[in-house]
């Protein structure tokens, strides 16, 4: 069980200018706990709305390079350093077909902003973290992976992947941290509500089976202030449970071996 977001006293929330990520920052500045949040994202005008409903807003873009994001981790940490929860929203979806031209450079923004840069950020958050866990506040480490982490959409091939790679990175990050006061929780939305799907002009067809954001993000509060390993909800509750929630005992296993075998 990972602590419950109730004891969470600082938390950064990537993605937080709209859709889900916009959606659990205000739920979570909401809690009675009044933990300070501290939101991320690009749009000057959504960052100010942010910061009218009493959030701090930090404009980063997060396909920057690695000298330019550790600089961000380094100067979020000097101005927060109480920051204990990261929730790691940002997320593009890009349609991929083989058939027809393929957008290389396209490809390869979505992989790095939906995979490498979360893996770039936790690394360098990580050290801090660890010095606030050891205090004894508990720290929450929060990527948000999707349904499609499990089963993937082929016209999505290459989101598809990138949220399953997040997703096996969670499963790992957990094991190596489980000696910690750092849980990593994994938030993996079904179809959600949301303006992720506008770039591909697929939002009218989608709302028409998407989950309300509020309903969504009011069953994600309630995993996350549970302390769930993993928050899920519809469909991407019922494939994590199906395929992948039996493999979560085989990595402990795995990694409890390989521990031994290196004494
Ligand atoms: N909605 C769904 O159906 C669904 C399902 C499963 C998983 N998810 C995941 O949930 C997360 C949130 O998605 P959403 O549905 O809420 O979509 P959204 O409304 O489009 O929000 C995406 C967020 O990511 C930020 N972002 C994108 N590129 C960025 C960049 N280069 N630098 C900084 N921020 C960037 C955007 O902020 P700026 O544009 O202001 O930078 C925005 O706040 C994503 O990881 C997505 O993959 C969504």
């Amino acid at each position: 069980m990972a602590p419950s977001i109730n004891s969470s006293k600082c938390v950064l929330v990537t993605g937080a200018t709209s859709g889900i990520g916009r959606a659990l920052a205000l739920a979570i500045a909401a809690l009675p706990s009044h933990p300070k949040v501290i939101g991320v994202g690009r749009r000057k005008d959504r960052l100010a709305g942010l910061k009218e409903a009493g959030i701090d807003a930090q404009e980063f873009d997060i396909s920057a390079d690695r000298a330019v994001t550790k600089s961000f981790v380094e100067g979020m940490i000097q101005k927060y350093p109480e920051i204990d929860t990261l929730v790691l929203s940002a997320g593009v979806q890009r349609e991929i077909h083989f058939k027809k031209r393929v957008d290389l450079d396209a490809i390869a923004t979505e992989m790095h902003i939906n995979y490498f840069s979360i893996l770039t950020m936790i690394s360098y958050f990580m050290p801090h973290l660890l010095k606030i866990a050891a205090s004894g506040q508990p720290c929450i480490v929060a990527p948000v992976t999707s349904g499609l982490a499990y089963i993937p959409a082929p016209w999505i091939a290459n989101y598809s992947a990138s949220k399953a790679a997040l997703h096996s990175l969670c499963s790992s990050l957990r094991v190596q941290l489980e000696d910690t006061n750092i849980s990593v929780i994994e938030i993996s939305p079904p179809l959600v509500e949301s303006e992720l799907h506008d770039a591909e002009g697929t939002t009218e067809t989608l709302s028409k089976l998407w989950m309300p954001l509020d309903e969504y993000t009011k069953e994600t509060m309630k995993g996350l202030q549970k302390g769930d390993n993993v928050v899920c909800s519809g469909m991407a509750k019922i494939a994590y449970e199906k395929f992948e929630q039996p493999k979560e005992e085989m990595i402990s296993e795995l990694a409890k071996h390989a521990a031994t075998h290196s004494k």
